[in-house]
């Protein structure tokens, strides 16, 4: 590291802006990062409990929600008008990703705080219609340091969503791990901290007590074999019925930590350019986490050998707003 070290000023100011800074999306809303406050800078780190060793066993969506919060820091900095730069040192051993730095002028962005609090994910459904040209225009200009932005119909991606969910919903580990980060009663201990609400789920009373009985260890294990996992796949079906747009981010195939925080960096800036219009975005991840539909999306959208999908995810406009998701406090 040759950055200057960071004094108690720039140290103080960077602390003050935490909770802002942890407006970041991650994957299952856990929220990985673990900041240090170091003579160095600020130290970016993850903590492990916190990681998805089953659905994610690469780190790809780690390291993407790595790169979300990072950028989403410069953002936040920027918008106070503190300088802080970015030196992504990823070291596994250390679990730490990066480094933020004291820097003479603010990061150069072209969005505000206001942008981190606006962005939403959104899982109810959203008004019919295709994303317009100049949005893909402007996703595609904001992703292309990192990689590369595809348009696909929803409806094309509708079975492929299926089969994703019967796969993920038939295997006990993954649907052991979602279990840990679902918070389907506002009585959990964890409601308002981390991981999925039944309220950011979208679902009902009804709803939220069905899955939640469903997917409970003894429930499932009786039932896994016998339909379970088709049931509850077919909640998500209607999702894709309608017209509506779905985007692809699109890396490198040997894509590394360092390549996956660029990407998670980039798409943190297409999520705020969609929300600062309104837009909702709903990742599709378990797309990419079964082998056989992240093939077919290969095919479908034509890949080449040097090219994979990272992140996909729907895009409209929510028919109702979404609600505000949890964070942890502390
Ligand atoms: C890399 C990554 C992968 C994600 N994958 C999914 C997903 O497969 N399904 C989903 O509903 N949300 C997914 N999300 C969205 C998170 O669950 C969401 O960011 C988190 O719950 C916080 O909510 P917010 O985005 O509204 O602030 C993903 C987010 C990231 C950054």
């Amino acid at each position: 590291m040759t950055a200057r070290s960071a004094g108690p000023e720039w140290t103080a100011a960077m602390r003050a802006l935490a909770a802002r800074c942890g407006r970041a999306p991650s994957a299952h809303n856990t929220q990985p990062w673990q900041v240090r406050y170091e003579d160095a800078g600020v130290g970016v780190y993850w903590d492990p409990a916190r990681a998805l060793p089953v659905s994610d066993p690469t780190g790809r969506d780690l390291f993407l929600g790595l790169g979300a919060y990072l950028e989403t820091c410069l953002v936040v900095a920027a918008g106070v008008g503190l300088g802080a730069d970015l030196v992504v040192d990823v070291d596994r051993a250390a679990r730490r990703v990066a480094w933020l730095v004291p820097a003479e002028a603010p990061y150069a962005t072209g969005f505000a705080p206001d942008d981190v609090e606006a962005r939403r994910s959104g899982r109810g459904p959203y008004a019919p219609g295709l994303l317009p040209d100049d949005v893909l225009t402007e996703a595609g200009g904001l992703v292309e340091d990192a990689g590369g932005i595809r348009h696909v119909p929803v409806r094309t991606l509708a079975p492929l969503l299926t089969r994703a969910d019967r796969w993920m919903f038939a295997a006990p580990e993954l649907t052991a791990e979602l279990r840990d980060w679902l918070r389907l009663r506002p009585s959990h201990p964890r409601y308002t901290q981390d991981g999925l609400t039944d309220q950011a789920l979208g679902l009902s009373r009804a709803e939220a007590a069905g899955l939640g009985a469903a997917l409970r260890p003894r429930v499932y294990g009786a039932f896994r074999r016998v339909g379970l996992p088709a049931a509850l796949a077919a909640s998500s079906r209607g999702l894709l019925r309608g017209e509506g747009s779905a985007l692809v981010l699109v890396g490198p195939a040997d894509a590394g930590p360092a390549d996956l925080v660029a990407l998670g960096r980039a798409l943190m800036r297409c999520w705020l350019a969609l929300g600062a219009r309104g837009l909702a975005t709903h990742p599709l991840s378990q797309i990419l986490d079964c082998p056989a539909t992240e093939a077919e999306l290969a095919a479908l959208l034509d890949l080449a050998a040097h090219e994979r999908a990272v992140a996909v995810f729907r895009v409209g406009r929510p028919v109702a707003a979404p609600p505000r998701s949890a964070r942890r406090t502390g």
